[in-house]
């Protein structure tokens, strides 16, 4: 059931920042080959004006998996992939250029005109699309609310609500009649449910028994597909006739997006009201967007720019670092023994059935399994 082959939107974000994660020998616990034994056949050759189009179409399916290869086989662990037309990616696993890149020439790095451009009609100008002062700004004001106590309560809340209400009936019942569950899509669902109501204070319900459909979550899953497509594309300018004719998936997409954007303005304008009518509404129960415009952010563009790059930050990534979890428990059962030896010593002496946020925090080894498996 997993779709292994493809990656979403935000790993190819944030690939660099991943990759180090997945190869610094540090935490890879084995001796990295010497630049000797790296094999240089894994790289792959560029010609004039195509550059590595061959393998590049070769390997579209996995990119993922060829990129760790090329990266594994690169001696400096960073490597200059060349797309056609004199396009240029820089791979890099290696953790004194992602230092240098993220931290100490940070300024020097930005998204760039051509990457804003790809993303603009789904992330209009939200923290994962801009630059420079604009992104510092968004930035301040994120870790603001996010470092404080009521938004760690709120979304405490919402997840618990999600999971007892939802999410542990529903693998309650399957396991009760050995059913078979797609535990991507579930998990999907779940994201995007909890994600949702943390952003906007809006609840799709897509992981519901019947597991429907969804208007909002279903156009945001095409819209970044298509952007996904989009950054992978080869030959850009097709996309961009594409969407000057408006035909194919830039069709597709242009609907997807009206559909993100008119449900999140409608949103914007039933907040706007909400917060007039109770302006004393308690902290702990206030959603991100309501946050934003009770700071005086009232601007409807710049608020629904910043609160749907927050869903696809908490959406695609929760999910799939919970199904590669779920995924590798399955193929380490001793691990899996543990954690469930650590859920049921911590649960003894709880009045209820389901662990507290403050519980799970004591849980270290389910802790290291998780931050393991992100690994
Ligand atoms: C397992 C889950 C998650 C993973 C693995 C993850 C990973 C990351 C990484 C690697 C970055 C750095 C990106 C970069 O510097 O370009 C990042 C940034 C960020 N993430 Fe997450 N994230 C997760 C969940 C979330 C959630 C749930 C939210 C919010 C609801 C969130 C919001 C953000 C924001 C606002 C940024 C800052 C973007 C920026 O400064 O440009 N993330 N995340």
């Amino acid at each position: 059931m997993l779709e292994l082959g493809q990656f979403p939107l935000f790993s190819l974000l944030i690939l660099p920042v991943l990759l180090i994660v997945l190869f610094s020998d540090q935490i890879f616990y084995h001796k990295k080959p010497s630049p000797s034994q790296s094999s240089s056949s894994h790289l792959p050759k560029s010609y004039p004006i195509i550059g590595s189009f061959f393998a590049l179409h070769k390997h579209r399916d996995h990119l993922l998996t060829w990129v760790s290869d090329i990266l594994r086989a690169s001696p400096t662990s960073t490597f200059i992939l060349h797309k056609p037309l004199g396009n240029r990616i820089i791979l890099t696993a290696n953790p004194a250029n992602v230092e240098h890149i993220l931290k100490t020439q940070f300024p020097n790095y930005t998204k760039g005109r051509g990457h804003c451009t790809t993303l603009e009609g789904l992330l209009g100008h939200g923290i994962f699309n801009v630059d420079g002062d604009e992104w510092k700004f968004q930035r301040q004001i994120a870790s603001h609310e996010f470092n404080t106590k009521s938004l760690r309560k709120f979304i405490e809340n919402v997840v618990d609500m999600e999971l007892s209400d939802r999410l542990i009936p529903i693998l309650s019942d399957s396991a009760k009649n050995c059913a078979v569950l797609d535990l991507q899509d579930i998990l999907k669902r779940f994201a995007t449910d909890n994600i949702c109501k943390v952003a906007f204070g809006y609840d799709p319900a897509w992981l519901s028994p019947s597991l429907p459909g969804a208007q909002f979550a279903a156009s945001f899953e095409e819209a970044v597909q298509i952007c996904s497509q989009r950054l992978r594309a080869n030959f850009p300018f097709v996309w961009k006739i594409e969407r000057f004719l408006n035909i194919g998936s830039e069709r597709n997409f242009r609907k997807a997006v009206s559909v993100v954007r008119e449900c999140a303005r409608t949103l914007v304008g039933h907040k706007k009201k909400e917060l007039q009518e109770n302006p004393c509404l308690p902290e702990s129960n206030l959603d991100l967007l309501s946050r934003f415009l009770r700071a005086g952010h009232i601007d409807e563009q710049f608020v629904t720019d910043i609160v749907i790059s927050f869903i696809l930050a908490g959406r695609d990534t929760t999910s799939v670092a919970l199904t590669w979890f779920f995924w590798l428990l399955s193929k380490n059962p001793i691990v899996e023994d543990k954690i469930l030896k650590e859920i049921r010593k911590n649960n003894k002496d709880s009045e209820s059935e389901h662990s507290s946020f403050e519980e799970a925090r004591h849980m270290a080894y389910t802790h290291a399994s998780l931050c393991e498996s992100m690994r």
